[in-house]
């Protein structure tokens, strides 16, 4: 039997952060570590272009998300590494695609008012078709399986629905992918509101900080008096016994638990062990990391040979949708 296909990106916003890591890179390693399937991680590049961004450095900050995945150990033996800019039948698909969506639905996305929300000067043609240059991404390679946050299934849902209306109106096999789930799904912001994002100053780790660096973000973050008759449900208390489950195991949050119920929590204790927990998981990285700095010609041809298989899988797929629309 042939392998299921996966597909996962990050847009190109500079290094990659925790929530990025556990949501999103864990995920991805988990499916490539899979002999049942055949994965390939890109590079958002394109995407990156639909919120403001800095033109003098996004090409820097591709190259930044690279390193973090080959650091975080994402291999070239087992999996194609590209950035999507390279493989420009995506967009081509996403524009057959188009013609199968309608504006009204890409409108009602939540993830499209957030982001008009957030930029009302940026409210472009880009940001609108976001959905479908994403479900061009994943269909591309016939992928079943996605490996992202849980924010990104209203895109998810799209790319499904896509798929459906292809295969109904032109007899095309596009697969409905699902979101492949990872423990740590939800990273909360360090502010105590959200989820960890490299748009909020002070809410994110990032996987090659130091452990000052760590304790200092941990510092932070909001707290309480340590004890209450009830557990806090949300806030800074709240985000980080999540994050002490995810880096020190359901036991130790039960215990700070107990306390906060009875005698209290010291919370520059609890924030000490969990900036220790988390950077004991992020030194095997950095130091992967510091390999793949040294040697950027080894970067640029995985790169190169990534873009290079990513291409021939999707020109096929391009082909038979091209063949199924009649134009060729
Ligand atoms: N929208 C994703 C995010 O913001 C990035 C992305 C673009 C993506 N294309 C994709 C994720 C295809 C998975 C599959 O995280």
């Amino acid at each position: 039997m042939s392998k299921k296909r996966v597909l996962s990106g990050i847009r190109a916003t500079g290094r990659l952060h925790l929530g990025n890591y556990l949501g999103a890179v864990k995920g991805m390693l988990a499916l490539q570590d899979n002999p049942d399937y055949e994965t390939f991680y890109m590079v958002a590049d394109l995407h990156t272009l639909t919120t403001p961004y800095d033109v003098k450095s996004l090409k820097a900050n591709v190259r930044e998300v690279v390193l973090d995945y080959l650091a975080a150990g994402l291999d070239p033996a087992k999996t194609t590494i590209f950035v999507q800019s390279q493989v420009p039948q995506h967009v081509e698909l996403a524009y057959l695609f188009s013609t199968a969506t309608s504006i009204a639905r890409m409108q009602h996305l939540p993830t499209y008012k957030e982001k008009v929300k957030q930029f009302p000067e940026h409210n472009t043609m880009a940001l609108l078709y976001y959905p479908i240059l994403m479900a061009a991404d994943i269909l591309v390679y016939k992928a079943d399986a996605v490996p992202v946050g849980i924010d990104q299934e209203p895109h998810l849902e799209i790319t499904r629905e896509i798929a459906k209306k292809m295969n109904s109106l032109y007899g095309t096999d596009f697969p409905e992918p699902k979101r492949f789930a990872t423990a740590g799904e939800y990273i909360p912001s360090l502010k105590g509101e959200g989820k960890m994002s490299k748009s909020v100053e002070g809410s994110y780790i990032n996987l090659t900080d130091d452990l000052e660096t760590i304790k200092k973000a941990l510092a932070g973050a909001p707290t309480d008096a340590g004890k209450g008759e009830k557990l806090p449900e949300e806030g800074g208390v709240a985000n980080l016994l999540v994050l002490v489950e995810l880096f020190e195991g359901k036991d130790k949050r039960a215990t700070f638990e107990k306390a906060y119920l009875s005698e209290g929590i010291k919370y520059a204790e609890l924030k000490e062990d969990l900036a220790k927990a988390i950077y004991e998981e992020l030194k095997p990285i950095q130091e992967r990391r510091k390999k793949f700095e040294e040697n950027p010609e080894l970067v640029e041809k995985i790169l190169t040979d990534g873009a290079k298989h990513a291409r021939d899988v999707a020109e096929a797929t391009l082909e038979e949708t091209k063949v199924a629309m009649g134009i060729i």
